[in-house]
C-alpha cells in the first residue's frame, strides 16, 4: 500500500521510521517532511496545513492511508476533507479534534461529564479577567491561551501579579494571536505528571504505554514551558492510579465525545497530573505527542500500520493488542539556544555521522534543513531528538547522552536530567 505522513517534526520522522518497517507498505511519502524523513520517505512539497493540496495529492497518487502528525491540520478538518474525496485519513475529524483546538471546550466537556480536572474560569474580557484575579484567594494559578499555541501558551504563575502579566501577553499584546483571544485560568495542581496516549476508533480503546515529558526548558523543571524537552517511557504508576486513569478519565472522555456526536478516531493524548486526590486532566491533544512518539515507537514491537488502518476504518476491535519492548526508552531533545524564545536558524549541525544508530538508538530530526550540496542546518527550536533504549533508565540515559556528546551546533542546549527520576 501507499502511505503519506503529514508533518515535518521529530514525531513525523519517528512515524516514517516505524511505518517504513511495515511489510504492508510499498511506497511512503512525507509532506513536507525534513532531512531525516527524506532518507525514508519521498518528500512531497506541500505544507502540513495545505489541506486542498494534500487531498489533491492523495487522490492523484491513490494514497491508501494518510497519517497526520500535527494538530493544526486536524483542527482545521483535514480528515473531513479526505472523507469527502473517499480517501482514508488517520486522525480525529474536525469536531473531535476540538478537544485540543479549544481548551475551553475541553474543560467544559470535562465539567459536563464529571471528568476530573482542575477548577477553571474562562475569560475574553481583560477587565473581567483582572477583576477575577483581584478577588480570588492569593496563591499560585495557571494561565492558558485557549487556542493552539504549540505548547507555549501555558504560564504557571506564583501569584495574581504574575497572572496579570500573563493575561496582558495573551489578551493585550496578543502574543499567541487569535489563540489567545480567550484565556483559561486553572487551579494550580501538584504531583507527578504523565502523558497517556490512547489509540481509539471511538469504540475500542487501547491505551499505549505511559510516558513522562519534561516541558520546562531548563533542568530541575525551571524556565518557561516548551513543546517538550525530553521523555522517558515507561513510567511506574500505582495499579490503583492506573485503574482510575482509565475508568475516570480515558474511557469517559471517549464516551463523552461519542455522546456529544463527536466520535473520536485517532490518538487521544491526555496530559495528566497524579495528585494526592487522584488523576486530573491537564490537557488533551488530538494526536501523538512530540517527543513522546519517538521513545514510544522505539519500544513498539508490533507493526503500527494495521493499527492505524483499523482505527481509521473503525475496526480496531479485531486487532491484537500492541506488544511493547519492556525496556526503558529515553528521548532527549537538542534545541536551539534561546528556545522557546527567539533563536537563530541556519547554523550548521555537526556530528550526526559519528553516531552509530540502530534499533536501540535513533536520532530523529525535529527542526533541520539541508543546504543544497549537503550541509545540515538548524531550522527550528527543537532541532534533534536523540532516542535510546536500555535495560533500565540509567542505561537508556547513558546511551542517549553519549550520542548527544557527538552532536554539535552553535548554542545547542539540552536538559541533562531527562528521565533522571526514573
Ligand atoms: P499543558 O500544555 O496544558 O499540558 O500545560 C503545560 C504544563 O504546564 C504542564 O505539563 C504542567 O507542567 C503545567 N500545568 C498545566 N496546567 C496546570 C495546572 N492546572 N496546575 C499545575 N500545573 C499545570
Ligand atoms: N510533548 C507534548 C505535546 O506533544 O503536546
Amino acid at each position: 500500500m501507499k502511505v503519506l505522513v503529514v508533518g515535518s517534526g521529530g514525531r513525523e520522522h519517528a512515524l516514517c521510521w516505524k511505518i517504513r518497517q511495515s511489510p504492508l507498505v510499498q511506497k511512503l511519502y512525507c509532506a513536507p517532511g525534513n532531512p531525516g524523513t527524506a532518507a525514508l520517505a519521498d518528500p512531497v512539497d506541500l505544507a502540513a496545513d495545505d489541506l486542498a493540496g494534500l487531498v489533491r495529492f492523495a487522490v492523484a497518487e491513490k494514497i491508501d492511508l494518510t497519517v497526520v502528525g500535527p494538530e493544526a491540520p486536524l483542527c482545521r478538518g483535514i480528515v473531513d476533507e479526505f472523507q469527502k474525496h473517499k480517501r482514508l485519513c488517520f486522525g480525529p475529524n474536525k469536531a473531535a479534534a476540538e478537544i485540543e483546538g479549544s481548551k475551553a471546550f475541553a474543560r467544559e466537556l470535562c465539567r459536563r461529564h464529571r471528568i476530573p480536572g482542575p477548577g477553571f474560569w474562562v475569560y475574553t474580557d481583560h477587565q473581567q479577567a483582572k477583576s477575577f484575579l483581584d478577588n480570588r484567594e492569593p496563591g499560585p494559578i495557571v494561565v492558558k491561551a485557549a487556542g493552539l499555541a504549540a505548547g507555549k501558551g501555558v504560564t504557571v504563575c506564583r501569584n495574581s501579579e504574575e497572572a496579570k502579566a500573563a493575561v496582558v501577553e495573551c489578551l493585550e499584546r496578543r502574543r499567541f494571536g487569535d489563540a489567545g483571544d480567550t484565556v483559561v485560568f486553572e487551579e494550580f495542581l501538584e504531583g507527578p505528571e504523565v502523558s497517556l496516549i490512547t489509540l481509539t476508533d471511538g469504540q475500542t480503546i487501547v491505551p499505549l504505554e505511559p510516558a513522562r515529558d519534561h516541558k520546562a526548558v531548563f533542568d530541575g523543571d525551571q524556565g518557561p514551558n516548551t513543546g517538550g524537552m525530553g521523555v522517558i517511557t515507561p513510567v511506574a504508576i500505582l495499579p490503583r492510579m492506573r485503574a482510575q486513569i482509565e475508568s475516570q478519565i480515558v474511557f469517559p472522555t471517549v464516551h463523552a465525545l461519542n455522546r456529544e456526536g463527536r466520535r473520536y478516531q485517532g490518538f487521544l493524548y491526555a496530559g495528566l497530573m497524579l495528585t494526592n486526590q487522584g488523576p486530573r486532566v491537564l490537557e488533551y491533544n488530538c494526536r501523538l505527542g512530540d517527543p513522546e512518539t519517538q521513545p514510544l515507537l522505539l519500544r513498539l514491537c508490533s507493526d503500527l500500520v494495521p493499527l492505524l488502518l483499523a482505527t481509521a476504518e473503525g475496526k480496531l476491535e479485531a486487532q491484537q493488542a500492541p506488544v511493547w519492548d519492556p525496556r526503558v526508552a529515553v528521548c532527549v531533545v537538542a534545541c536551539s539556544g534561546g528556545y522557546p524564545g527567539e533563536f537563530k536558524k541556519g547554523l550548521p549541525v555537526f556530528g550526526l555521522d559519528r553516531v552509530a544508530t540502530g534499533p536501540d538508538l535513533q536520532v530523529f530530526h525535529a527542526g533541520t534543513a539541508q543546504r543544497p550540496g549537503g550541509d545540515l542546518l538548524t531550522a527550528g527550536g527543537r532541532v534533534l531528538a536523540v532516542t535510546a533504549l536500555g535495560d533500565d533508565a540509567a542505561a537508556a540515559r547513558q546511551r542517549a547522552y553519549a550520542a548527544l556528546q557527538q552532536l554539535e551546533f552553535h548554542g545547542m542546549h539540552y536538559r541533562p536530567d531527562i528521565g533522571a527520576k526514573g
